[in-house]
């Protein structure tokens, strides 16, 4: 399974729910950062129970943040699919990783909706898109927009979508921390900052930038209410987002709950050569700052989990 990483081009949050959860208009853009994700049946049934987890692929320090027992999401997938169908059997989860960990760009719940699927296929569960998505959205507010793709809002919790669409493919270059963020923690500070957070709602103006296929004009509606409270528990990401500003961005923001930085380099109607030398600006002033631990560039909209 191919399954893609999410940046948010606005996120509001409301006050915190009696759950615990906060009330959310989340514009998720599916962008070409992907995790592939491999079940396969276990040869013999793993010490660890249902599944044996492993992990791949070249992001460093990344990779020792993913947790390999059955705290992990793709773990949770595998046991609430088994526990509902009663059809489960022991496998092999390989997640071969490009999207950050603990980055904001949601690639745990990438890699448990790939997880879902694949499950549901090896042991021949087919169960309708309708209940796949009902699961994921129990496995974490983010998981079933990675089923989904493309651009979605989801309200609710996030874990409600709704497509939006656009006719346009936006460029984006990605700045990964050597840290990660707890999505919890930074809730938990935009709690401590923002105790009287109005209601959610959705910007119109960013519906009409994606509309229009504006990048200039998406750039300026870029918004996540997250980001104050990810400064706060990370300074030094204020320098990161003004470096890829002062380089030429048309926006910048804190992915989701960060730490990764994001910036709109370009898209729409723009010719491909101004979109690959200001692609180009952002990424060496971002490299040369020496604020990340790795610079990445992908497009969106892109579909969701995808078998291959
Ligand atoms: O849904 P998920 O497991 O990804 O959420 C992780 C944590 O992020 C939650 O436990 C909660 O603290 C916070 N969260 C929230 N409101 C949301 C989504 C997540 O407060 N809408």
């Amino acid at each position: 399974m191919r399954v893609p990483a999410k940046v948010n081009l606005q996120l509001a949050v409301g006050p915190g729910r009696e759950d615990g959860f906060h009330d959310l208009v989340n514009v998720f853009h599916a962008v070409s950062l992907f995790d592939e994700v491999t079940v396969t049946t276990a040869p013999s049934r793993p010490e660890t129970g249902l599944t044996e987890l492993t992990v791949g692929g070249g992001l460093g320090s990344h990779l020792s943040r993913v947790p390999l027992d059955g705290t992990n999401l793709t773990a949770r997938a595998a046991a609430l699919l088994a526990e509902r169908t009663g059809r489960g059997h022991p496998v092999t989860i390989h997640m071969d990783k490009h999207i950050p960990v603990a980055g904001g760009m949601a690639g745990g719940s990438a890699d448990a909706a790939a997880a879902l699927v694949a499950c549901d296929r090896l042991w021949g569960c087919d169960l309708p898109r309708r209940t796949l998505l009902d699961y994921a959205a129990e496995l974490g507010s983010d998981v079933p927009f990675a089923l989904v793709g493309a651009t979605a809002v989801g309200r609710g919790r996030g874990e409600i979508l709704e497509p939006m669409a656009g006719p346009g493919r936006f460029h984006w270059v990605f700045a990964l921390s050597p840290h990660g963020l707890s999505t919890a923690k930074v809730f938990a500070e935009y709690d401590r900052l923002r105790p009287d957070a109005p209601e959610p709602r959705a910007d119109a103006a960013l519906a009409a930038a994606l509309a229009a296929a504006d990048p200039v004009a998406l750039g300026r509606a870029l918004s996540n209410d997250l980001q104050g409270a990810a400064l706060s528990l990370l300074p030094e990401l204020e320098r990161t987002l003004e470096t890829g500003t002062e380089a030429g961005a048309l926006g910048a923001l804190v992915s989701g709950s960060g730490p990764t930085c994001a910036f709109l380099v370009g898209g729409g109607a723009e010719e491909r050569s101004v979109i690959d030398r200001r692609e180009a600006d952002v990424v060496a002033a971002l490299e040369a700052s020496g604020l990340c631990e790795r610079v990445v560039t992908a497009y969106g909209d892109v579909p969701g989990a995808t078998v291959l």
